[in-house]
């Protein structure tokens, strides 16, 4: 299978895409990156998630790269490893660039390092069926959990944890309030009710999270964005966590707490049609297009 990459303005093999060791990525977790899903070659908000990594480099002071040319390239990217036609996921990653080493950021402009690759990829739809586990995790991050950085040890500890409890993901508390997962937002359902985290300083404005609110407002489910307590959740009927590669995957249980009857519920059951019929339409315009 080959594996192309793009590096800086190139497309090459893996094992040719050489990154400087001054790098401020490699350095200092100085960067934002994006992921992206692609189905049957047809790309899921590409506009949303260009825009939101435009807006992490704006917040991280790393001028912008022209994302008029991205779609095009991840496109080409696709076609290099005959993904074209493939359920893919493509991961976008740019960095503040190679400089000498220091906390200052440097004062002479500097050409940003642009990486990306794709991979094939299937969810993991015996999950989206059964429902998961998911652990609470303190929230040790910074505040600035907007700015999709590519600085992730928080989330992987957490992840790491939740893994060695059977869990697939952990969700992060701060003051008792439960924010999101490691690489996912979260929602729960009270009565017929979405309710959800308001996008803040402390959570990631998913995508896939306004996609699911604007997948109930169409089939008519009320939504909230108001803090969900930890200590409230046995109240809960249902849960999910949402995200690019999860889509909107069931949570049953938390820690030792099972959340509902211990299955997926009704509306979760709705919003995943619901899910699955916006892809499907993607793919019926890739075919007539
Ligand atoms: N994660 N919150 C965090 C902390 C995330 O890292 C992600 C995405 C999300 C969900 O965002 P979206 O719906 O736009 O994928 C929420 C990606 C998929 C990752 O790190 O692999």
């Amino acid at each position: 299978m080959e594996n192309i990459v793009y590096l800086n303005g190139e497309f090459l093999p893996l094992e040719d895409a050489h990154i400087s060791p001054f790098d401020r990525g490699f350095n200092f977790g100085d960067g934002a990156y994006e992921v992206i899903r692609s189905y049957a070659g047809k790309f899921f908000r590409m506009d949303d998630h260009l825009n939101r990594l435009l807006y992490s480099l704006h917040e991280l002071m790393i001028p912008p790269v022209d994302i008029t040319s991205v779609s095009h390239l991840i496109t080409q990217l696709l076609e290099k490893n005959k993904l074209a036609m493939s359920d893919a996921l493509v991961y976008m990653q740019v960095t503040r660039g190679v400089f000498p080493r220091s906390h200052q950021l440097p004062s002479q402009e500097i050409r940003p390092t642009v990486f990306m690759s794709v991979s094939q990829f299937q969810p993991q739809h015996d999950l989206q069926e059964t429902g998961v586990k998911v652990i609470l995790f303190p929230d040790i991050r910074w505040t600035r959990c907007d700015i999709k950085t590519i600085s992730l040890l928080p989330n992987m500890m957490a992840r790491n944890k939740a893994t060695s409890e059977g869990a697939i993901e952990a969700l992060f508390v701060r003051d008792d309030i439960i924010l999101e997962g490691t690489r996912s937002n979260f929602c729960a359902i009270y009565r017929d009710q979405l309710i959800t985290a308001p996008t803040s300083r402390f959570t990631l404005a998913g995508v896939t999270r306004k996609v699911v609110l604007e997948l109930c407002k169409s089939v008519g489910i009320p939504t909230y964005e108001n803090p969900i307590y930890a200590n409230q959740l046995r109240h809960f009927h249902e849960m999910m966590i949402l995200s690019t590669s999860l889509e909107v995957t069931p949570v049953v249980q938390v820690d030792n707490t099972i959340i509902g009857d211990g299955k997926a519920g009704e509306i979760t059951r709705r919003l995943q049609d619901a899910f699955h019929k916006l892809v499907e339409k993607l793919q019926v315009q890739a075919e007539l297009s």
